[in-house]
């Protein structure tokens, strides 16, 4: 078996066991201690006074599916934007000091009664505006043009063709392919537009004022468009005068005075589950306050192996933060005995959980706020209806309920970040490169990677054969690429042979995938070579198992996880 030998101390393993670990001694500010480790290079967080001011620009949600993708690419340019309803009025926006403003696609059709238009402040406050697909409908229509349904409807590739120059297509060839997705059409520009560029089929697919307002028919956000990042940094550049100043020490030194101020003379309590949000929610906060943050990691004992020791030596060894660790490995696998349903595990682990949290926070005395590593894409799908529909097919355990049982106000650092953002923020931080790169984890943990009961023998097969998963994926430098990878222990138990002898022992699945958000998940196409030694380690390694499958199932129709 491959032994980690790193020295870490284990933590002390009786039930309900409470370490509380507070380190009076010196506290290092992270950036020193980040100066020690190999590789990470921090930015320094002091080169920008709090609040110093940076880009923004305002996503207007017009209903496309597209609304986030559209922010990820702006952030990719390092300007900083949110993406609001289409009912948002200006004093909303205007503590942004938006430089420009991009109203999405949508479902609709802008000749509808009831379809969304943009906000009246958009056109009256001189900001310029890019119009994307409905987004330029709308535009239209409410600049006094006209739009109407399409003879045929265009999806899919389309060859653009320029028809002018234009601020916004610096830098390309007069002819780019570019993705189409829409059934209607500009019947009739606004006064004073022009039209900027034109396809086989779309004889108005790019228009512009002459100066600061811009329509596309195409989607320049998707990956089909191979030049939509270089129009949508012309945008921000050379229309919106965006200087691409949003950074991680930007970020983190505008951090710093909000999290005081929300802090106060308050105390603040942070669950650590070892994964990267609350891991950099929880630097962050340290780093502003402090002392005053104190972590609580709960060990349910369905972490991966070593997971705990790791988060001990990073958070409490490393970062020298206050943490109170608590073994409570017996009280969730005698609550989960017996259950075999997915979702009865997921509340149970909730459950338990909310509860310990509850009582090592009274220990602490008077709490103020709790702090969460809730992240943007968790702040959208929150006020998305249809998105959040969508998310319950697996009731996510989180600890959403412990705010308002507790009295608490919530702290979330990172609302505005993207998960590679976060990632940027850690390492800026000085967080350990391990913390920063792992792999998402699901709440639940292995409990809904045994399929059936979840006992401690059965914990300690699936642990040993996910340990040679990570191991071997890590060893081929794959670990970063792939979104998630781990074992899953099947119900299954099959006949083998080994030496002589006939045995009776468990299918262990393998499963690899590759995704940008979870919502989608593709199996990953892992060397054959990698599988046959995972295979080849995990039933000589692990005796109970003797045979090893590999998912190949994407998602849809499967999720990620088995259960
Ligand atoms: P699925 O299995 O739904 O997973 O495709 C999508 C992503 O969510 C994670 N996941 C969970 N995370 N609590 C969590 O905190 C849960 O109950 C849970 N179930 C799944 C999963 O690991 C993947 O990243």
């Amino acid at each position: 078996m491959n032994e980690d030998t790193s020295g870490i101390p284990r933590p002390e393993e009786q039930p309900g066991h409470r370490v509380t670990i507070t380190d009076d001694a010196e506290v290092s500010t992270y950036l020193e201690i980040a100066k020690q480790k190999a590789g990470v290079k921090p930015v320094p967080t002091d080169t920008l006074a709090p609040g110093a001011e940076r880009d923004a620009v305002v996503i207007i949600d017009l209903g496309s599916q597209y609304s986030m993708l559209i922010a990820r690419r702006v952030r990719e340019h390092n300007v900083f934007c949110e993406v609001v309803s289409h009912e948002t009025p200006w004093e909303k926006v205007a503590p942004l000091h938006p430089k420009g403003v991009i109203l999405s696609g949508g479902p609709a059709g802008a000749y509808e009664a009831d379809a969304p238009m943009a906000p009246e402040w958009v056109f009256k406050r001189g900001l310029p505006v890019l119009g994307i697909c409905y987004g330029m409908h709308v535009m239209v229509r409410m600049l006094g043009g006209r739009v109407m349904p399409g003879d045929i409807r265009e999806y899919g590739l389309a060859t653009l063709h320029l028809s002018q120059d234009s601020s916004l297509f610096e830098y390309l060839p007069f002819s780019l392919p570019v993705w189409m997705s829409h059934g209607d059409l500009v019947a009739e520009l606004p006064p004073g537009f022009s039209v900027l560029a034109y396809t086989g089929n779309t004889p108005v697919a790019a228009i512009t004022d002459g100066n600061r307002l811009f329509g596309l028919q195409f989607h320049p956000e998707v990956v089909h468009t191979p030049d939509g990042r270089t129009i949508l940094k012309n945008f921000l550049n050379n229309v919106c005068g965006c200087e691409g100043n949003w950074t991680a020490s930007h970020f983190i030194s505008e951090s710093m005075g909000k999290i005081k101020e929300q802090v106060g003379d308050g105390k603040v309590i942070c669950a650590l589950s070892g994964g990267v949000d609350s891991a950099v929610a929880a630097s962050l906060i340290h780093q502003a306050v402090g002392d005053r943050l104190t972590c609580i990691f709960v060990n349910n004992g369905l972490m991966r192996r070593k997971e705990p020791e790791r988060t001990l030596e990073a958070f409490h060894k490393n970062l020298k933060m206050n943490v109170v660790y608590v073994n409570a490995v017996d009280r969730f696998l005698g609550q989960l005995k017996g259950v075999i349903d997915p979702e009865k595990k997921r509340h149970i682990v909730g459950e338990v959980f909310i509860r310990i949290f509850e009582e090592e926070a009274a220990k602490i005395g008077k709490v103020d706020l709790l702090a969460q590593g809730t992240v943007y894409p968790d702040v959208v799908e929150s006020t998305s209806p249809d998105r959040k529909a969508a998310a319950r097919i697996k009731s996510h355990h989180n600890v959403g309920g412990l705010p308002a049982r507790m009295s608490l106000k919530l702290l979330e650092p990172l609302r505005s970040l993207f998960k590679d953002e976060v990632r940027q923020v850690g390492l800026a931080l000085g967080l350990p490169e391990d913390v920063v790169w792992r792999q998402p984890f699901p709440g639940p943990g292995l409990s809904v990677r045994i399929i059936g009961e979840v006992t401690a023998e059965r914990l300690e097969i699936l642990k040993g054969a996910d340990w040679i998963v990570m191991d071997e994926i890590r060893k081929a430098g794959l670990y970063r690429e792939l979104w998630q990878s781990f074992a899953v222990l099947t119900g299954v138990q099959s006949v083998g042979v080994m030496g002589d002898y006939r045995t009776y022992g468990y299918l262990v699945a393998v499963r690899a995938v590759t995704s940008e958000d979870a919502m989608t998940a593709d199996w990953a196409k892992l060397p054959y070579e990698l599988l046959g030694q995972i295979s080849n380690r995990i039933v000589n390694e692990v005796p109970q198992v003797n045979r090893v499958a590999y998912d190949i199932s994407s998602k849809p129709p499967a999720t990620i996880e088995w259960e």
